[in-house]
């Protein structure tokens, strides 16, 4: 019996360059070792698509490539790969894909949009204000703020604004991510993430969910993030009321936003509940990343879950 060949994207054109290369690798190694044919595709910082002996291809070559495959599994963080652009290519070659379609990763991948949907749902979000460079003066520090960039990740370009003279570098640094930047109310609340797995037959299964435990007064940032081991807690110590409302919000959202394969829904448990954060369609994937641990949780192993999330996506 010949392995099935499975297209594993990595890198990309974007601030998240290094994480996707190490999910993609942390797939690619699973799935070798569970019997497929891993067939590794690399974009490069510069946006060139690499084949798997690392030699530069065209983007025919790159079709090429993916149509010699059976399914595709993009493991892209952040823009030109999350946000919709890869499952579009995937789509328009005819090649089956893991994961969310065009409009899923377009929209979780703009802050301001997923705030625009949980509110349609009754979900609720932090205050925030969509700026532009041109309109950046006209906003004035009252209270204490997190800038972020609408579409980035790996909290690159995220600071926690405590006084006014923040303000400037903080924008700044958002807008040296992304031409809108969200300068959002501070929420002081837990942070509790939920992955929810659409199964190929409509179901939805939500792993337990984990809690990022981050110090008093500070952000869940980039150095924090990689610099270390994060303390994670898995399953998160909840009531019952609360991670039944956790899970009936990651699951509205999964689902208006038309998520496919896992997704991550980043939540902060606050006095008032839940308040949603952000939809990752493509989260981090290595074996010590956030839902492969969450999974891990249900006995179900990395190896597994790659599993399952490729024959999903196989045509029937
Ligand atoms: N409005 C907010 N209030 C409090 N903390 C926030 C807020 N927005 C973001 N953060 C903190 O910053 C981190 C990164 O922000 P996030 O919006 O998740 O960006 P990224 O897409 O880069 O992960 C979050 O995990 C959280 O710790
Ligand atoms: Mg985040």
């Amino acid at each position: 019996m010949t392995s099935t060949r499975v297209a594993v994207i990595g890198g990309g054109r974007n601030c998240e360059h290094e994480v996707s290369l190490a999910s993609a690798a942390a797939v690619a190694d699973t799935l070798e070792r569970a019997g497929y044919d891993a067939v590794r595709l690399t974009i490069d910082p510069a946006g060139v698509w690499r084949d798997r002996e690392d030699r530069p291809i065209a983007l025919a070559g790159a079709v090429h490539a993916l149509r010699s495959c059976a399914v595709a599994f993009p493991m892209l963080h952040g823009p030109h790969g999350e946000d919709g652009t890869l499952a579009a290519l995937c789509d328009l070659a005819d090649v089956p894909w893991v994961g969310s379609p065009l409009g899923a990763g377009a929209l979780g991948m703009d802050k301001w949009a997923t705030k625009l949907v949980a509110g349609a749902l009754g979900i609720a979000t932090a205050p925030g204000r969509l700026l532009t460079r041109a309109g950046a003066d006209a906003y004035t520090f009252t209270h204490p703020v997190v800038v972020k960039p609408v579409a980035a990740g790996s909290s690159l370009g995220v600071t926690l604004v405590r006084d006014a003279a923040g303000l400037g570098p903080a924008l700044d640094a958002a807008f040296a991510h992304d031409a809108r930047v969200l300068v959002e109310d501070l929420v002081t609340g837990r942070e509790i993430d939920v992955a929810v797995l659409g199964r190929r037959d409509g179901s939805r299964v939500v792993a337990p969910a984990l809690e990022i435990v981050v110090p008093d007064g500070e952000i869940f940032d980039h150095a924090a993030k990689y610099g270390g081991a994060p303390d994670f807690r898995i399953p998160a110590p909840l009531d019952e009321a609360d991670r039944k409302d956790l899970e009936r919000a990651a699951v509205g959202m999964y689902d208006a936003l038309g998520c496919a394969g896992v997704a991550r829904v980043d939540f902060f448990l606050t006095a008032q509940g839940p308040v949603l954060n952000e939809v990752n369609t493509t989260p981090g994937f290595t074996a010590q990343s956030q839902v492969p641990r969450m999974f891990a949780a249900t006995g179900m192993s990395f190896a597994a879950l790659l599993d399952l999330l490729v024959r999903d996506a196989l045509p029937a």
